[in-house]
């Protein structure tokens, strides 16, 4: 096996929810998914779809008619998309590595804003290229800001790709318009190619917008920016496999279809099928499921604040309560000692490096946020509050 491959760490948070196993009690809110299943109409047309006999394998690039409405529904929320500039991925987490594949080798420099989701500074590594981290900052209200000079000063000619997700998963933070256009702006000079992960720009409840600020409203199609989304989060499709990138329309055409073909091939043509469902039906889905995400958001941080000792900031994206408490250093014992004391499942900030220790991660995508409200019960039980 490659050194690589042996020293990547397993997960800290199935370490968590391995100390629950046979635990039926326990509330777990560690992974970062809904307790929802998904919508009927886009289970059905997938069931159509296999009833009509779609066995077969499809396009590399994913079946045009599914390209095009990908097109359409990036095109509503930013500056119009042509389809050329759209692979079809099984998963947002595919999409990264495609990316990756295609832009960064061995010995190749690559900066990522962190904590990150661990699979984004994983891949990378996989492939052989040095990640550099630049870590958020946390201020005096618990909230996660970017430090930009320091980001701008690590990314330099020698930098093949930053990676950066907004909004963040674990910390909730979104970048701002201005930012991104710094970001933008930099990279251009330095030659550098972004990988914005923007899973989650649905997950976004600033009032009035229906998607957080992304680099597709400002990077022009030839810009050397690689957009990742997912149908995961925004469509509860976790399980599906089944996701997107937004690319300038040459590497499309050069890079994507056959690094898919070796990876993946394709995606399953019935589960494209659920894609455009999913897709048509957006309008009338997404902006429901954004409110209740927003309802488990708003039952959840008011209460976990005014708990004493605790330090978190309400996010204005994703669907995690990143937050710390006094005197709790260590959160892979603190989340392991949760679980089996108190029956409440958390994800441990180590998880997403060593800049988030200290730290938990609780996921609010309950469609009862009464869950929440046991939850917190169980969290002030276990604090003697
Ligand atoms: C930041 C981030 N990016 C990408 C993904 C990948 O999602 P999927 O592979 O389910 O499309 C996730 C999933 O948790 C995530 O949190």
């Amino acid at each position: 096996m490659r050194p690589v491959i042996a020293e990547l760490p397993g997960s800290k948070i199935r370490e968590v929810a391995n100390a629950a196993m046979g635990r039926p009690d326990v509330l777990a809110f560690w992974f970062g998914e809904s307790d929802e299943v998904t919508p009927d109409f886009v289970r059905e047309a997938a069931a159509r779809s296999i009833a009509a006999g779609d066995t077969f394998y499809s396009h590399n690039l994913g079946l045009p008619e599914l390209r095009e409405a990908i097109a359409a529904y990036v095109s509503d929320l930013h500056p119009a998309v042509n389809p050329g500039r759209i692979a079809v991925t099984s998963s947002g987490v595919s999409a990264l590595m495609l990316a990756m594949q295609a832009l960064a080798g061995a010995g190749d420099g690559v900066v990522a804003v962190v904590p990150v989701w661990p699979n984004l500074t994983a891949q990378p590594a996989i492939l052989g290229a040095t990640v550099r981290r630049v870590p958020l900052k946390v201020h005096a209200d618990g909230a996660w800001r970017l430090d930009l000079d320091a980001l701008l000063a690590a990314v330099t000619e020698r930098t093949r790709v930053l990676l950066v997700n907004a909004p963040n998963n674990p910390t909730g933070w979104t970048l701002t318009r201005p930012e991104q256009q710094a970001i933008l702006d930099h990279c251009r000079g330095t030659g550098t190619w972004v990988i914005a992960d923007e899973v989650y720009e649905r997950v976004y409840f600033r009032p009035g917008a229906a998607a957080a600020p992304s680099f597709l409203d400002l990077a022009t199609p030839d810009d050397r920016v690689v957009v990742v989304h997912s149908f995961s989060k925004s469509f509860l499709m976790t399980g599906w496999r089944l996701g997107w990138l937004v690319a300038p329309e040459r590497l499309v055409a050069d890079a994507f279809g056959k690094l898919i073909e070796f990876n993946t091939s394709c995606a399953p043509v019935f589960v494209q099928r659920a894609g455009l469902a999913a897709l048509a039906g957006a309008a009338g889905f997404v902006p429901g499921l954004i409110g209740r995400l927003q309802a488990g958001r708003d039952t959840l941080l008011p209460r976990l604040a005014a708990l004493p000792g605790v330090e978190v900031a309400t996010p204005d994206g994703g669907m995690y309560a990143f937050f710390r408490v006094q005197g709790e250093d260590d959160s892979l014992a603190f989340a392991k000692r949760l679980v089996t004391e108190a029956g409440l499942g958390l994800a441990p900030g180590a998880a997403f490096g060593p800049e988030a220790e200290g730290w938990l991660r609780w996921c609010f995508a309950s469609r009862d946020p009464q869950r929440l409200v046991l939850g917190l019960d169980r969290l002030a039980r276990a604090l003697r509050l």
